[in-house]
Order: structure tokens, then C-alpha cells, then sequence
């Protein structure tokens, strides 16, 4: 059996991925691939001379990609799904999403179910699975069902009963992990209905205009910082598999709830009265639709009974970005 931990992250020039990366090779020993469809930059915070990184171009549309990709080393004690396409992105393209967010994604797990050892496979879902009338009725607990009005949700959540049922058959050894928003993300906006809730600090703070597509202050979205984000997928990766039912692998992943209001509160006591001039309120009826249909708070059982990290609240998590520009 090998003793090196080889980790794969898909989606790697994403957001997420290169955060993981970094975080991975500064913790221990281990050996990083970090793939999508064009070779991903060096991620942050990682020396160019590491050796214990490779960047790989793959299309997961393409099998023989697949296959490339998992026989790019004899063993893998970790797989993390995050290639995908992003909810406005599937509502415009549904076929793309059935290719990229379900194809490609049950074409990766087949490969991974041939492997003799067993990785661990940690599969980024959304909180976008959950939907009305439960998000509007009270908080998210452990046994609220699944419910989504989008594209983007829908096909989550197939991957999700599809990793479920490879779990209990044994074929693979999975966690879905359902994501709030994470926030701030740096660089361009995503195409999701949520990015006007990273561009309300990250626009301003270079001097930009960020358009609000809703009005409503008392309006409340689930978001989580990217360092606890990161922190739990790494937990995560670390779990016993009995941590959950065999037949049940989703876990909603800490985020704290938070008005409209409170964000521009915390944008205050953060960057100051000066720059809220930025903030334009332009109503989107289709953003607002997803967004209204999104969990607004909720309870995080199973993620409390795994040991996972929470933030404390807005004011932190902006902060922590903030203080990530000046260094
Ligand atoms: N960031 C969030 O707030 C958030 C919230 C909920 C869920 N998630 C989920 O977490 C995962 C990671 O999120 P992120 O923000 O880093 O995503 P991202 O959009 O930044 O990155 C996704 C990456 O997938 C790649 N990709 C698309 N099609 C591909 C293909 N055919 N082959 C290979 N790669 C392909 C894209 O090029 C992109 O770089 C995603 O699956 C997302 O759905 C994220």
C-alpha cells in the first residue's frame, strides 16, 4: 500500500480548488493534482520550485481524460469534485449542466469505483438543493427535504442520490457536501445568482460599482468564509466513513445566516461609510427568484455532530478579506 497521499481536486482554476490546494501542501505531506479544462495557474501561497504539485489540463466531458487523469498516479487517498457549471450557467444552458454537472461527474465516479483502494471522495453540492416552501418556512434541519426550483439544484442533487447509492453498495467512499455561499470570492464574478454577495465588499474595495439585485434589507442568504469553507472540506476529508449512514451521505456545511441589512452594517463597520455610494440597488427578477428560493437559515445537525468548523459572523468574515489583500 503506498504511503503517499495523492490528492486529485477537479474545478482546480476555480475559486475553491487552488484555496484547497494551498491549505493541503502547507498542512502535511501529500502530493496535489490540480486539474480543469486548461493546466490552472499556480495557486496562492504555493511556491513555484514545489514538487508536490501538478497542474493538468482535462476536459471532463472526455473519458479518456478520466482515464488519463486517475491513472496519473497508482493510488489516491482523496478525490474532491469541483468542476462544474455555475447556477445562472445552468438555468441559460441546461444541456451543458446534463453534460458537465451530471455526465462528466457519474463518468469520473465510474473511474473511481475501479480503483482497488478506496479514496475518499468529497463531491461539492449546493445548498441550492434546498428549496420552497421549506427555506421560506423556518430553518433547514437534517430532515428537510430537498426541494429545488433550479437547474443548478436539481442536478446536485441527482449526483447526490447517484453518490448515495454507490456509497451503500460499496463502490465508493463518499461525502456530499452541501455548500452556502461562499464569501468573499476574489477575482471576476461567477455565474451565480449569488455573486453580488461577494461584490458587495470586493467591487467597492477596487473602486467599483456593485449592482444589488434585490431590495428587500430583511432578505437573508446562508454564507460561509472560504478559510472555514476549506477548513471543513479538509475535516471532511478526514471523517469516518460511519460518520453518516451508508445511504446517506449530505451534509449541509456551516454557514451563518445574514440580512441583506446586516451585510451593509458589517460593510460599514468594515470599509467605512465612504464607499456605500458603490452599492446600486438594481432589482433582477430571475436572480432574486433563486435567491428567494435559497435557505435562509438553518440548523447544521450533522455538520455540528462531525466537529465542523463555524464563522462567528458578517463583520469577521469581511475582515478576513480585507486583511487577505494586504497580505
Ligand atoms: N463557491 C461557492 O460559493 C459555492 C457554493 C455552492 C456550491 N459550490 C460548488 O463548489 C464547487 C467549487 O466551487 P467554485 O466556486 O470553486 O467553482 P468555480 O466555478 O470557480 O470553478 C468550477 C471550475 O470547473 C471547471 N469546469 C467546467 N467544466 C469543466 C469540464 N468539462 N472539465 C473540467 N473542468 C470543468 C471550470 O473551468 C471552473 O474553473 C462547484 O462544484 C460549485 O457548484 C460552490
Amino acid at each position: 500500500m503506498s504511503t503517499t497521499k495523492n490528492i486529485l481536486i477537479t474545478g482546480g482554476a476555480g475559486f475553491l480548488g487552488p484555496m484547497l490546494a494551498s491549505k493541503l501542501l502547507k498542512q502535511g505531506p501529500c502530493n496535489v493534482v490540480l486539474t480543469d479544462l486548461h493546466a490552472p495557474p499556480q495557486p496562492n501561497g504555493v511556491h513555484p520550485s514545489t514538487s508536490n504539485l501538478e497542474l493538468v489540463a482535462a476536459d471532463l466531458t472526455n473519458p479518456s481524460d478520466i482515464s488519463r487523469l486517475i491513472s496519473l498516479r497508482p493510488t489516491w487517498h482523496a478525490i474532491f469534485i469541483f468542476h462544474g457549471i455555475m447556477s445562472v450557467g445552468c438555468e441559460e444552458n441546461p444541456a451543458l449542466s446534463t453534460k458537465v454537472n451530471l455526465e462528466a461527474t457519474q463518468a469520473l465516479l465510474k473511474a473511481v469505483s475501479s480503483l482497488s483502494e478506496k479514496p475518499r471522495v468529497v463531491y461539492a453540492s449546493t445548498q441550492a438543493v434546498y428549496g420552497p416552501p421549506y427555506t421560506a418556512s423556518g430553518p433547514i434541519t437534517d430532515d428537510t427535504p430537498a426541494t429545488p426550483v433550479g437547474v443548478y439544484g436539481t442536478h446536485k442533487l441527482i449526483m447526490e442520490a447517484h453518490i448515495n447509492d454507490m456509497n451503500r453498495r460499496g463502490l465508493i467512499d463518499a461525502f456530499a457536501v452541501r455548500l452556502p455561499t461562499v464569501t468573499v470570492r476574489p477575482g471576476a464574478p461567477s455565474r451565480s445568482a449569488a455573486a453580488f454577495l461577494s461584490g458587495i465588499l470586493r467591487e467597492p474595495l477596487a473602486g467599483l460599482e456593485c449592482i444589488v439585485p434585490i431590495e428587500d434589507r430583511a432578505a437573508r442568504q446562508v454564507i460561509c468564509s472560504p478559510r472555514v469553507m476549506i477548513e471543513n472540506f479538509v475535516r471532511v476529508m478526514a471523517a469516518p466513513s460511519d460518520a453518516m449512514p451508508s445511504h446517506i451521505r449530505a451534509i449541509y456545511m456551516p454557514g451563518i445566516s445574514v440580512t441583506l441589512g446586516e451585510m451593509y452594517e458589517a460593510f460599514e463597520e468594515v470599509v467605512g461609510k465612504e464607499k456605500l455610494g458603490l452599492l446600486k440597488t438594481e432589482r433582477d427578477p430571475e436572480a432574486e427568484r433563486l435567491l428567494n428560493s435559497w435557505p435562509q437559515t438553518a440548523d447544521f445537525g450533522n455538520a455540528r455532530r462531525m466537529g465542523l468548523a463555524f464563522d462567528e459572523s458578517c463583520v469577521q468574515i469581511y475582515r478576513e478579506y480585507v486583511d487577505s489583500l494586504k497580505a
